[in-house]
């Protein structure tokens, strides 16, 4: 059942590769330069009409919409909020019929999640859920389901329905974008064949997992650390973050890399693992000055980029590790491989139950 691999949650990363495939396959038409969504009910019409876009998931769902609230963003230059379930169902959101709520959720039976989709319905809103269980609760009450194609998810961590989740929120920001005009057709036609190597960049990575877990068992002795990142950096980092909270049990906090010196940097001290994602070309000279800050109190800096800049990044850090380049927006899709491997390991590392961690279930229906 766990197809040769020890553990669930090493399976379904490396399933990864196919839950893109899969959750690409018949939303590109034959052209290869334009996205298709059979069966979206939300019109062309209503796409032009809507004033502001709400993402609301909990967890790791959240977290992946996190990038695609920021993909939805700069394909269609259209204001969007991220929240999660819990908070968002209670502090009475300005919901009118000209947002659309786009509700996360691998399971589709979240209570809270739930609840909110029923909120932003209550006021007149279109939800549209991006779920991985077509016959899930949240699938039948949404008025949209772009279903995830990732296959069953056993692991309590989730990672490919993570990553199913990033390609469908980039395919429905180009159709977002397709529809208002606010992409050229070559540019979208661009993201398109960037989105198509992404399986076989994530194979790359995948088979290059020595690294990470040689990292992982330094750091599995550790009982706090940082991740640092900018933009969609920081969105991933979060997700790391949370993975290996969850199953290696080793507190850690992510942080935007501005954000730091405004306290936590006081955290900081000799030896503390701090990991920087910095993959984001436009803020990468701004992320090398916070990787100095942290430097110069004592931390241990592993920074994860792009292999052109692992020389320079080499002068400020401990250790590398390149991951593959593709755009910035769909950067995501890749850097977060090393980050769930990471946790893998370190959880392993530590003799953790890793599919099945404490405290926590794979479903959560109440609240
Ligand atoms: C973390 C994890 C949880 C879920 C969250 C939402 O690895 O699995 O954070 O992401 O409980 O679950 P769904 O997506 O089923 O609504």
């Amino acid at each position: 059942e766990k197809g040769g691999f020890d553990h669930f949650m090493l399976k379904e990363i490396h399933e990864q590769p196919k839950a893109y495939r899969d959750t690409m396959l018949g939303r590109i038409d034959e052209s290869g330069r334009k996205v298709v969504l059979p069966g979206l009910k939300l019109s062309d019409e209503k796409i032009r009409s809507l004033t502001s876009v709400h993402v609301i998931a909990c967890g790791t769902a959240y977290n992946a919409g996190l990038v695609g609230g920021t993909a939805i963003e700069q394909l269609v230059r259209i204001p969007v909020m991220n929240d999660v379930a819990s908070e968002y169902r209670y502090r009475s959101p300005l919901i009118t019929p000209e947002t659309l709520v786009i509700v996360v959720s691998q399971s589709g039976e979240t209570a809270d999640t739930l609840a909110a989709l029923r909120e932003a319905q209550a006021n007149g809103a279109h939800v549209l859920a991006i779920t991985n269980v077509v016959g899930s609760s949240i699938a039948r009450d949404a008025d949209d389901v772009i279903a995830t194609l990732a296959g069953p998810e056993i692991a309590v961590a989730s990672t490919k329905a993570y990553t199913s989740q990033l390609i469908a929120f980039y395919l429905l920001g180009l159709y977002m974008a397709q529809v208002r005009g606010t992409q050229s057709a070559d540019d979208v036609a661009h993201v398109i064949a960037a989105m198509h190597s992404l399986p076989e960049q994530v194979e790359s990575m995948l088979a290059q997992a020595d690294t990470v877990k040689a990292y992982a068992e330094q750091i599995a002795s550790h009982e706090h650390l940082f991740f640092i990142g900018r933009g969609l950096d920081y969105s991933v980092v979060q997700e790391g973050s949370l993975k290996l909270k969850e199953i290696s049990y080793i507190h850690s906090e992510a942080y935007a890399a501005g954000e730091l010196k405004h306290g936590t940097l006081a955290l900081i001290e000799e030896g503390v693992p701090v990991i920087a994602l910095a993959t984001q070309e436009t803020v990468l000279e701004k992320t090398v000055s916070n990787i100095k800050e942290v430097k110069a109190r004592g931390a241990d800096v592993m920074a994860i980029t792009h292999e052109e800049n692992v020389p320079d990044l080499l002068k400020s850090v401990d250790q590398a590790l390149a991951i593959p380049k593709t755009l910035p927006l769909l950067t995501p899709a890749l850097s977060v491989v090393p980050l769930q491997l990471l946790a893998y390991y370190a959880a392993l590392a530590r003799g953790n139950d890793v599919d099945k961690p404490r405290n926590l279930a794979k479903s959560v229906t109440v609240e």
